[in-house]
């Protein structure tokens, strides 16, 4: 097969920033996908109807002439939510989920969750009125090693949150273990998970070996080799519960090669590709357009997109950097070569 034309798929979880990097990123995500479900976690976060509004009228107004692209806009929950003010956003289409980000679990979190009991009045009401919630699942325990906190947080948080509120729908973001997998599948229907292009390429040797690469650096962290090869059967076994979801995070190269590096891997310039890789070696490419294209609408109860894009195999060589007005991003992928390239 050398080419491939799928209908046009969705990024169910990224991180576009916001004022010039995010004018310079969201030309990327728009090129590749029909929406996104935009992360909230900008100084300050996004926690208001209000605040979600103007957000994206600003990524609205990055979108390059003549493309079509819809930013889905999350709420950033804290201990003080008000149940009324997301329940109104979500009910007048600002919002279409929410995010939980439990305190100090990564980049700009801090105003984020202590403690999930706090949200009970928050998570009943979105159960009600079938609004998703957007999990980072990850304990900030300091006596959790970060190898374990995702495994840590299904037993502690996510298992006993499912069973308090059976209804509430949930998105198991960007999960990294067979743990995640094993939790995810044996859940109902109301839970599903994103996985990433670097979780399904990398484990925690292409961090850590023959140097310390901090482009390969993100949270929740790669795990070990089994864990990778769990998420790829997971995301090629043809079950609706896993979908796309980048959570590209650009950050400025000198934040990421620093002393203290921060979190993130900016996938969006190349992330069909490198996603199809993916299913091209694990030999199911016919599952792709399940996994990029309608798992994601079909549990967030969106429509599915109109028209198609095409990938064809080519030769795609990943610069070592981008210039994202005018600041330096390495992408995922740099210095690689691709096999597939977006046609058009
Ligand atoms: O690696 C990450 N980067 N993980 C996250 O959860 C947040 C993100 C960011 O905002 O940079
Ligand atoms: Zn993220």
């Amino acid at each position: 097969m050398d080419s491939l034309t799928i209908r046009r798929p969705d990024d169910w979880h990224l991180h576009f920033r916001d004022d010039a990097v995010m004018e310079g990123v969201v030309p990327y995500t728009a090129r590749q996908f029909a929406r996104a479900i935009v992360m909230p976690n900008l100084t300050p976060p996004v926690t208001t109807t209000a605040r979600g509004a103007a957000y994206r009228e600003r990524i609205l107004a990055a979108v390059p002439e003549g493309i079509e692209f819809t930013p889905l806009m999350t709420c950033y929950l804290t201990d003080n939510t008000d149940a009324d003010d997301i329940a109104h956003g979500f009910a007048t289409g600002v919002f279409t989920a929410a995010k939980l980000y439990p305190a100090g679990a990564t980049t700009n979190s801090d105003s984020g969750v202590t403690d999930i009991r706090k949200l009970d009045r928050v998570l009943e009401r979105m159960a009600e009125i079938g609004m998703p919630l957007c999990i980072h699942g990850e304990v900030t325990d300091h006596d959790v090693d970060v190898f374990d906190r995702e495994a840590v947080f299904i037993e502690r948080t996510l298992a006993p949150l499912i069973v308090r509120l059976p209804h509430l729908r949930v998105i198991f973001e960007h999960i990294t273990t067979a743990d995640a997998v094993q939790f995810v599948d044996g859940a109902g229907e109301n839970v599903a998970a994103t996985i990433t292009p670097q979780h399904l390429h990398l484990n925690r040797n292409a961090m850590l070996v023959g140097g310390i690469r901090p482009h390969a650096y993100c949270l929740p962290v790669a795990k070990r080799e089994v864990h990778r090869l769990a998420l790829r059967a997971a995301a090629t076994s043809g079950s609706a519960k896993y979908f796309l979801g980048t959570d590209s995070a650009p950050h400025a190269r000198e934040a990421k090669e620093s002393a203290c590096g921060c979190a993130g891997i900016f996938n969006a310039p190349y992330a069909l590709e490198s996603y199809l890789a993916v299913f091209d070696e694990e030999q199911a490419i016919d599952r792709f357009e399940a996994f990029a294209s309608e798992n994601g609408p079909r549990f967030y109860r969106l429509p599915l997109n109109e028209g198609t894009i095409t990938l064809e195999r080519a030769d795609n060589p990943v610069p070592e950097v981008l210039n994202v007005n005018g600041t330096a991003i390495v992408p995922f992928h740099a210095g690689e070569m691709l096999g597939w390239r977006l046609a058009g």
